[in-house]
């Protein structure tokens, strides 16, 4: 798979890239990532990006030309253009499922004010990774490739994507490692017993815990075996009862 990103801040990406599984999924050509300053492609005569926009306002807007240019030196019929911005739909697992699968993803990083409307018309989906507004794309481009790369086969081990959170709208189970003790808190029992049923079965109900804690709407939304809709269920009675 390969991921071309459009931004004028080429240098925000350097220790992203060079840092870690990305790096190696790169180094070892399980990824190919591709960072293409826009700003080489303004045919502006001060070199800029940006304009004041139309009908007055403050801030800058993102010129389209220096944009579309380097976006049609890119782009092929294999491409999905997204575009990263606070507007967009919003990022999630499905979403890095989905982008995962595709050839060659082109993120454009916007920046200051926003961006001229009409570079949509070249642009197949607008994405927010969450309601907050940052000051560009670039951030959220990295968030985008990292989350994608790590899904890409051989870059990291097939069984940990098993367990992991958002697997079937659930939280993943709480990790404990060494030592079993530490300022007097232990690690439960069951994970040090050796019995690979018991572990399991602690594991599915940890995971229903940590989701109806923190995430409980994702809950509803899970396929659970039965033994974790007993689990659901009794956390929901509990719950009930302490809130009367
Ligand atoms: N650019 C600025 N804010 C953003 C956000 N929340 N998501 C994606 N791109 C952005």
């Amino acid at each position: 798979m390969k991921i071309s990103i459009l931004s004028i801040f080429p240098e925000m990406f350097e220790g992203f890239l060079t840092t870690s599984i990305i790096k190696k999924a790169i180094l070892q050509d399980l990824a190919e990532v591709e960072i293409v300053d826009f700003r080489l492609f303004t045919k502006d005569k001060h070199n800029r990006v940006d304009a004041p926009p139309y009908g007055g306002g403050h801030g800058l807007v993102l010129l389209y030309q220096p944009i579309i240019d380097a976006l049609k030196s890119i782009k092929t019929k294999d491409s999905y253009v997204v575009m990263m911005g606070p507007a967009g739909n919003t990022y999630d697992q499905n979403k890095v499922k989905s982008f995962s699968q595709i050839q060659h993803l082109i993120l454009i990083c916007g920046h200051y004010e926003g961006y001229d409307e009409r570079i949509l018309n070249h642009v197949d989906e607008v994405i927010s990774i969450g309601d907050y507004i940052l000051t560009g794309g670039e951030l959220a481009a990295m968030v985008v490739t990292d989350s994608i790369i790590r899904l890409l086969p051989g870059v990291i081990r097939e069984e940990s994507h098993q367990y992991e959170s958002f697997e079937n709208n659930l939280l993943e189970h709480a990790q404990y490692t060494k030592p079993r003790k530490i300022d007097g808190f232990s690690v439960p029992e069951v994970l040090l017993s050796g019995h690979h049923k018991n572990i399991d079965t602690y594991r599915s109900e940890s995971s229903i815990e940590k989701t109806f804690k923190y995430r409980k709407e994702l809950l509803e939304k899970a396929k659970l075996s039965p033994e974790q809709e007993a689990i659901f269920k009794t956390l929901k009675a509990n719950k009930n009862k302490e809130d009367l």
